[in-house]
């Protein structure tokens, strides 16, 4: 971690950030009441609101899903992903007010219990046509209030960073849930066609957009084959900018090599913070320092700077000719390695652990 590094700096782009978005929300819930109301004149302002604080929850889910492989595919995406928490929040704030609002509007009304009518109001599972949508956007909130309440750091230190990344992925699930919920609820009710073709175009887009990012990375994981004592050749030197990293895949983990001041050295792509990508971070006062909210690791050993303790697992490296090699097996947290020197191409150095 940076000793710069604070974990909610409210300076002035997070605050624009913040106010953009939320005087962008409430644009398009004015909009969609006031054209909604035209569109369907027997429609309730209850229903409008119902529906607008719905489509808005589901339009800032696919900008969320969207930001990580635009960050791959495009660095100048960024910025987007260092506020990702607040969106995911404001989603979550949205989907509550939707869900509450519904269950007020369809279950509060009889004898039953609100969240028990919910289940036993429709139990035609077995029916596409009638199926129990609303209860697949239950159990999407309840993904998404889970991630809401652990976004904290506070969180992430205590659940761990795997745990908490594990957790966190559930989004594609409470995805699949609320696509489905669409689908088979509203669609088939309202037949509305222009909701039918953007959560189709989302999908899409989606989609498409994580199958890019997974190839561009494979596409750029340098072909590797098995030298003689375990090293597998990885780049060329010229391959890594100075004070920047090559990620290459080996071992089946994520490695960034880092060429600085003459020197090679490697360690594990996933920063202990959030698993950001190390190896699109710079090397900025001696320290490898995650792109994503600064964290800082020393390049020979992986280990945060005094006073802190976060540590990743480094790799051996060599350096052959103008070849970067490394051994694929990660060595413990914090390890130390000597970092491998470039020198004169046709000469061989070997400073492996
Ligand atoms: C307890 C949880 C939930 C309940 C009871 C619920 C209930 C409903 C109901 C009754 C409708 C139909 C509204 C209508 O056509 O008038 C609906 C539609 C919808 N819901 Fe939910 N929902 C829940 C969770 C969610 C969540 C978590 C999201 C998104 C993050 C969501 C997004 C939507 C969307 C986009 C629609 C379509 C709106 C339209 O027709 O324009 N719902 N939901
Ligand atoms: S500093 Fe947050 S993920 Fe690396």
């Amino acid at each position: 971690m940076s000793v710069s590094y604070q974990a909610v700096g409210w300076n002035r782009t997070k605050k624009v950030y913040d106010s953009l978005l939320a005087g962008g929300l409430l644009l398009y819930l004015g909009i969609f009441v006031g054209i909604g109301s035209v569109v369907h004149p027997n429609a309730t302002a209850e229903t409008l609101l119902i529906r607008g604080l719905g489509t808005a929850a589901l339009l800032l889910l696919h900008v969320i899903l969207c930001i990580g492989p635009l960050c791959r595919l495009d660095r100048r995406f960024l910025p987007l992903l260092y506020n990702r928490r607040h969106l995911g929040v404001t989603m979550f704030v949205l989907a509550l007010a939707h869900g509450t609002f519904s269950l007020v509007q369809f279950h509060a009304l009889g004898n039953v219990n609100p969240l028990v009518s919910l289940f036993v109001s429709n139990t035609r599972y077995a029916s596409l046509a009638d199926f129990p949508f609303q209860a697949l956007g239950f159990f999407a909130l309840v993904i998404l209030f889970l991630m809401a309440a652990t976004s904290h750091d506070f969180w992430l230190h205590n659940l761990t960073a795997a745990v908490w990344k594990r957790l966190h992925m559930l989004v594609y699930l409470a995805y699949g849930l609320l696509v489905a919920h669409v689908t088979l609820g509203a669609l088939q009710s309202e037949t509305s066609t222009l909701l039918a073709i953007l959560l189709g175009a989302g999908l899409i887009v989606v989609t498409a957009l994580h199958i890019m990012s997974a190839v561009v990375e494979r596409r750029n994981d340098v072909a590797r084959g098995p030298e003689a004592d375990g090293y597998v050749s990885v780049c060329g030197v010229e391959q890594i900018p100075e004070k920047r990293a090559c990620v290459v895949t080996c071992g089946g983990e994520r490695v960034a090599v880092f060429r600085y001041d003459g020197k090679i050295s490697a360690m594990s792509n996933v920063c202990q913070h959030q698993n950001g990508p190390l190896g699109e971070g710079k090397i900025i006062d001696g320290c490898v320092t995650c792109p994503w909210h600064g964290y800082q690791y020393l390049p020979d050993s992986g280990a945060s700077p005094p006073p802190f303790t976060e540590k990743v697992p480094t790799y051996r490296t060599r350096v052959v000719g103008s070849h970067v090699y490394i051994h694929p097996s990660p060595l413990p947290p914090g390890t130390r390695v000597e970092p491998s020197r470039i020198v004169d191409e046709s000469k061989v150095v070997n400073h492996a652990q």
